[in-house]
């Protein structure tokens, strides 16, 4: 009998053509469906006339391994970005997480698209750290006759651009793979030149026996209405501040902002462990001064395009090349000729740049040597089961002295120095599936979240009293000053009070002669910790991953040794257990 309303409601014909239309495709097998879908992609190709031969049936769809490396998401959507091209091309994609990859099944791959980001110095995402050193380690297996193709994120702000993505199209190749398409590696304002690699690169690994016209459609998901493009909207929300209070004392070298943000038509479904994007603007002093150096004081458009959208800080070799490529600059060019421009980079900013070698600019020279000002993450501080339409955030203002000149964070200034009550603020929730509450909420939770890095497990806290989750919650938390610096301090006092938090331990590092951390109380604490973790603890870090976060980890693997008698290798391996099985989770930055 014939399946009813295959085709969905929003089907472009009338009630009795899809009646017709669903007796037949009803009925029809998989090969007669694909036949058909072919057939009248060829049509529509030949000018809609019938093929002479009307197409064969296509192969099964090719299989295509894309695995990704990413720790903020980027690399992650954009995979899936590719799988959803890939299938409608007729690919048959597997994503795959750095995090979950089987090394020794590359070499079965046939077609293998990475997306790899690049973290710390140069560094991979931390959940990519064990796949990634099993491939550039020496029992890495040869791939001989896989075509693949890397495409690798970054930020040219970083000296080590996109080293990860370089490093994997190398690897790919030294271990016998043939490169189908060239790697690209993207700044921050990826989304479009991503979309076009992915266009040529799926186009580069179809098979070349597949005939144009054949095109495979998954009639299940057509019927069923789903629609590959629906992706959720990436325009910024425009939010209200509602509360904006300095979480440090005013002794505190430290100025943390906690920002409460009113969203007008409902916040986004966030969850605990999300983040939100703040589009910032840069600080104005700085726009003049730069407009100043260029020659363009006194051009009001030019000055509000600087304010809102292009980065005025950032200094990378890149741009230093397009200043030249634009000036003609013969100082700023012997900089380059003579290698020294990485160096004079460091800790010098545009303005620097525009000082030293000054030269008169357009507003189009400006324009092609800056890049679109990139939004800054930030995790949210709130539960929505506690907090309703408003987001919480915890933002510490970036302040420092480089080459004798005062330097702000664009975002984090801003919203210490030029945002109040009642400012509006652009926004964009930024999801992290990798950052997550157990599902049980009976499980427990051990939360490693120094500085600001605390902010998301107020989240948790929050949302885990709003369930009366009967887990036990244990925090440890640092900064410099007890007095001074322990953020949301009231509410971890009533959290342990009401039983959302069972246990706080706290590291201020500059209260005593010698320095203690987050890393220290896990030692001191090392028994009672594994104990938890023994009994299927949840363990999340958050803050800092220049040091923090490796320090955290490697006291982890010493708790290990030290409570259960292990050696450091068994230890290791306990750790890279929790990983593997997603109960060790980092969002750290
Ligand atoms: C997923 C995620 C979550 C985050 N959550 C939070 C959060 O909850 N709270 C929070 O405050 N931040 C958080 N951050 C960091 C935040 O996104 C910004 O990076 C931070 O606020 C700085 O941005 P900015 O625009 O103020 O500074 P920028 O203008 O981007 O300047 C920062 C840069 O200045 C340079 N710099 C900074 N300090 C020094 C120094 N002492 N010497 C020399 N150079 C220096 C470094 O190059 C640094 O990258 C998070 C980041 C990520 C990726
Ligand atoms: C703390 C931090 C360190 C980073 N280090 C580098 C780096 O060394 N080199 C680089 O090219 N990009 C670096 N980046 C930029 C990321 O690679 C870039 O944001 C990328 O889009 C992230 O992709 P993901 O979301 O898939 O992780 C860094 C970003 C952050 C926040």
């Amino acid at each position: 009998m014939a399946r009813q309303n295959l085709l969905p409601r929003t089907a472009p014909f009338g009630d009795g053509e899809r009646a017709s239309l669903d007796a037949v495709l009803g009925s029809a097998t998989p090969v007669q469906r694909a036949w058909l879908a072919g057939f009248l992609a060829g049509l529509d190709a030949a000018g809609g006339q019938p093929a002479a031969v009307p197409a064969a049936p296509p192969k099964a769809a090719e299989p295509l391994t894309i695995v990704y490396a990413s720790e903020s998401g980027n690399s992650e959507a954009l995979a899936g970005n590719v799988a959803k091209l890939a299938r409608k091309q007729g690919f048959k994609p597997k994503v795959v997480d750095f995090s979950d990859l089987d090394v020794a099944t590359l070499p079965k791959a046939g077609k293998l698209v990475a997306i790899a980001a690049t973290w710390g110095e140069g560094e991979p995402p931390a959940r990519a750290v064990r796949a990634y050193g099993e491939l550039m380690g020496e029992g890495a297996p040869r791939i001989d006759g896989v075509e693949f193709a890397v495409l690798s994120l970054g930020d040219t702000s970083y000296a080590e651009f996109c080293a990860i993505g370089k490093a994997l199209d190398a690897r790919f190749e030294a271990l016998g793979g043939k490169r189908a398409a060239e790697r690209a590696d993207l700044d921050l304002d990826f989304e479009k030149p991503a979309a076009d690699w992915i266009k040529n690169t799926l186009k580069a690994l179809a098979p070349a026996e597949t005939p144009d016209n054949v095109v495979a459609v998954d009639f299940a998901r057509a019927a069923a209405g789903e629609d590959d493009d629906a992706e959720p909207s990436r325009e910024p929300l425009v939010v209200e501040v509602v509360e904006h209070v300095n979480l440090n004392s005013s002794r505190s070298d430290k100025e943390t902002i906690h920002l409460a943000l009113a969203f007008e038509d409902g916040a986004p479904a966030y969850e605990p462990g999300d983040s939100l994007e703040i589009f910032p603007e840069n600080d104005p002093q700085l726009v003049d001064e730069i407009l100043g150096a260029a020659g363009l004081s006194g051009d009001e458009a030019l000055r509000k395009a600087l304010l809102a959208e292009r980065d005025i800080t950032t200094l990378s070799a890149a741009t230093v090349e397009r200043f030249v490529k634009a000036t003609g600059h013969a100082d700023a060019q012997k900089l380059i000729d003579s290698g020294e421009a990485r160096a004079w980079i460091e800790g010098r900013h545009l303005i620097d740049l525009l000082a030293t070698f000054p030269a008169t600019l357009t507003p189009e020279h400006l324009n092609t040597i800056t890049r679109p000002l990139p939004p800054r993450a930030y995790s949210i501080a709130s539960s929505r089961k506690e907090v309703g339409d408003e987001v919480h955030l915890a933002i510490v203002a970036v302040r420092y002295e480089t080459h004798g000149r005062a330097r702000s964070g664009v975002a984090s200034v801003h919203v210490a120095d030029r945002i109040r009550d009642g400012a509006k603020l652009r926004v964009r929730l930024k999801p992290n599936r990798h950052f997550r509450l157990p599902q049980d909420p009976a499980t427990d939770i051990i939360m490693v979240g120094p500085g600001t890095g605390v902010a998301p497990f107020r989240a948790f806290v929050q949302e885990r009293r709003a369930i009366e989750a009967p887990g036990r919650s244990w925090l440890f938390f640092g900064d410099r000053h007890f007095l001074h610096d322990f953020l949301y301090q009231l509410e971890w006092q009533e959290a342990l009070e009401d039983g959302s938090l069972t246990k706080i331990d706290v590291a201020f590092s500059r209260d005593q002669p010698e320095k203690v951390y987050v890393q220290d109380r896990i030692t001191h604490n090392a028994k009672e910790l594994v104990s938890w973790l023994e009994g299927g603890a949840h363990f999340y870090v958050c803050g800092d991953a220049k040091h923090m976060a490796k320090d955290v980890r490697a006291a982890v693997v010493r708790a290990y040794e030290t409570a259960k008698s292990l050696s450091p290798a068994d230890a290791e391996a306990q750790v890279a257990a929790l990983e593997r099985s997603h109960r060790y989770q980092q969002d750290v930055y």
